[in-house]
């Protein structure tokens, strides 16, 4: 459970060390992008949305405001929204302000699940403010993790916004999405919201943007585990790179190594080469039909689907009936 304190469990700090050990011992070297999500990688995933490149967050708010009612199925009454990475409640919000045919709010409950604690923490008082009816229930969890939600009686609708799926392999979306099946349970429904497949020439921008805030975002992660894995990174000595995988649809976001070098995480020696890749994200792009396919693989059915006009976001409809 988060706490106003600040203080970060010891277990969590364990766990950046363990995760980043398995990560720059693998070949090739990778590192899991949930840990970009630190406060300032937070902060600067927030600076990423506003660049003129990033399409993405403007794109699907845009399409939230404007859809508003007609996203939600008929009916839906007393509801509980389950956030799935819900770092910040600035989509939820259009969703919680929605009213049923009588005039109340549809949403009495909203859960988030994220790891960002303090975030967590932050968008619980903000909505205390703002909507003090709400029933808020921060989760710090791993979405990814087995979940334990409170008891919900009423109607259910997952949420997964910002094309976060994408940083999931194709497997490992599947199993999210039937995890988060199982815990949201039969008669619930899930919106999803996925960034679409288009030309490298505009994907890559957005993940190599002109100000550099990106290759900030992505260097932070060393930055990070300097500070909570006892790791010694020289920031200077790698450099952002932003690929398109053309074979596997997706974005691939690398910090390339400067020179040979050798740095320690948690007493533990790495040697790396020159020019040598820390893979640190993927960002898959999707068409309708994966998404249909990953979501009967984990026993959704596609309900309704929208997209922007320019076919570059898409938000999903998904049923468990
Ligand atoms: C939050 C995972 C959707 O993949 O576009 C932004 C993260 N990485 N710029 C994305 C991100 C680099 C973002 N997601």
């Amino acid at each position: 459970m988060p706490n106003e304190s600040g203080f970060v469990p010891r277990e969590l700090r364990v766990d950046v060390v363990e995760l980043a050990i398995a990560g720059l011992t693998a070949t090739p070297k990778t590192l899991p992008a949930k840990l970009f999500y630190d406060a300032e990688g937070c902060r600067l995933f927030y600076r990423i949305t506003e660049l003129p490149e990033y399409y993405l967050t403007r794109t699907e708010t845009a399409l939230l405001r404007s859809l508003g009612r007609s996203l939600l199925p008929d009916g839906l009454h007393d509801a509980a929204l389950v956030e799935f990475g819900g770092s910040d409640e600035t989509k939820a919000r259009f969703l919680l302000d929605l009213r049923d045919g009588s005039g109340e709010p549809v949403f009495n409950t909203y859960v988030s699940v994220d790891v960002a604690e303090t975030a967590l923490t932050e968008l619980r008082q903000r909505l205390a403010v703002s909507h003090s009816y709400l029933k808020t229930v921060p989760i710090v969890a791993d979405f990814m993790a087995p979940l334990d939600l409170p008891a919900l009686d009423g109607d259910r609708l997952g949420f997964f916004p910002g094309s976060t799926i994408g940083n999931l392999d194709p497997g490992a979306a599947v199993e999210f999405l039937q995890a988060s099946r199982d815990s949201l349970g039969p008669n619930s429904w899930f919106l999803l919201g996925a960034d679409l497949r288009k030309p490298p020439e505009i994907l890559l921008p957005a993940y190599n943007d002109s100000e550099g805030e990106t290759a900030e975002f992505n260097l932070n992660l060393l930055r990070r585990l300097n500070r909570e894995a006892g790791a010694d990174f020289d920031l200077r000595q790698f450099r952002h790179q932003a690929i398109w995988n053309a074979d596997a649809g997706r974005i691939e976001m690398h910090l390339i190594s400067a020179r040979d070098q050798t740095v320690h995480v948690g007493g533990q020696a790495i040697r790396i080469a020159r020019e040598e890749s820390i893979h640190t994200e993927n960002s898959y792009k999707f068409t309708p039909r994966i998404i249909r396919d990953i979501a009967a693989a984990a026993g959704w059915d596609l309900h309704r689907s929208w997209t922007d006009a320019a076919n570059y976001f898409g938000i999903f409809l998904l049923r468990y009936a």
